[in-house]
């Protein structure tokens, strides 16, 4: 078939691939205990051990969605993507041999790997993440007394933040053209906005993005993140997390531009970055959501203090690259 029909083929294939959610991660890291400690303290559920060794976390609302390995040095060593039915699967192996991708299918399951950004992508038949509405918050703002004759109900929370869910993850890329193509056209991913040449926003859910592929000298994962319910959550979340380990900070509290959500980024043992967040942008309708081309600083965010140099470029990449990196 010549390249154009083929691509118009696969185009019609990809828009009815109907995906809901990014289900779940594992992270392959070095030192298994220690990375497991930080994120029971991040706020995750400790929901068991599986007999190689591997543990697993959920969170509040999306179940067990963490799972952490070992691995010679930290990476992704897989996402999960949740679809409706098994036509979708049919859909995403139809797309994937168009593109001469590598795939496994069994009954209820797709296994493919994306030779670009090395990362294994399950997709599977799941349920769709139900969300309880967080509490409409009164506030203030000048001529419009809106919480009158009280405090803000934000000082008095005691509880320890828990992340809703897991909301996406970030990775470098060698080829992150390639790596896009694969997840649009082969997985069945939309791109909601760019930054040319270098990242593109994509999302398999509601969500503004659940994976953002940016161009970089090695294949890596640069953060997870975890949704909270509002900004004083993502506040109260990091400054727990800080109070007895300063040196987990990495950049936060500000705003990105690209998505809208408030974020502070922390730090894991192994080196991997974990985002709380709180109100991203959501897309309900494909049509009226204009995808946009963003440059310059907005790429990175749109208040807060400058982001540190090992945000852009993680400290220990030179490590990573060399394959010598070792646990802190
Ligand atoms: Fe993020």
């Amino acid at each position: 078939m010549p390249r154009q029909l083929a691509e118009l083929a696969i185009e019609r294939e990809e828009s009815r691939v109907t995906l809901h959610s990014l289900t779940s991660i594992t992270l392959g890291v070095p030192d298994v205990e220690a990375v497991c400690g930080y994120y029971e303290e991040f706020g995750l559920t400790p929901s068991g051990s599986l007999s190689d060794g591997r543990r697993r976390f959920a969170t509040v609302e999306g179940g067990e969605q963490l799972t952490v390995a070992h691995a010679p040095q930290r990476r992704l060593l897989e996402i999960g993507v949740g679809a409706d039915d098994l036509d979708d699967l049919d859909r995403i192996a139809s797309n994937l041999a168009t593109l001469g991708g590598e795939f496994k299918r069994s009954t209820e399951e797709l296994v493919a790997h994306d030779p670009h950004s090395e990362i294994r992508v399950s997709i599977k038949i799941a349920p769709r993440i139900v969300q309880s509405p967080a509490k409409a918050v009164p506030m203030n703002g000048p001529g419009r007394p809106d919480r009158a004759n009280g405090r803000a109900p934000a000082i008095e929370r005691t509880n320890k933040v828990r992340p809703r869910r897991l909301g996406h993850v970030v990775v470098g890329s060698l080829n992150q053209e390639a790596s896009q193509e694969f997840f649009t056209r082969g997985i069945g991913f939309k791109v909601t906005d760019q930054v040319p040449s270098l990242a593109s926003f994509m999302r398999c859910s509601t969500d503004h993005h659940n994976l953002l592929l940016q161009q970089a000298p090695l294949n890596f994962l640069h953060h997870t993140a975890w949704e909270v319910d509002d900004v004083d959550e993502v506040g109260r979340g990091a400054s727990a997390m800080l109070e007895e380990h300063p040196e987990r900070h990495v950049w936060g509290l500000g705003r990105h531009h690209i998505g809208s959500n408030f974020f502070w980024y922390l730090k894991d043992p192994a080196g991997n970055f974990s985002e709380y967040y709180a109100d991203l942008d959501c897309v309900l309708d494909d049509q009226l959501w204009k995808p946009s081309v963003v440059d310059g600083a907005r790429g990175l965010y749109n208040w807060g203090p400058p982001p540190p140099p090992s945000f852009i470029r993680p400290d220990d990449l030179a490590a990573l690259m060399t394959g010598a990196h070792a646990p802190r």
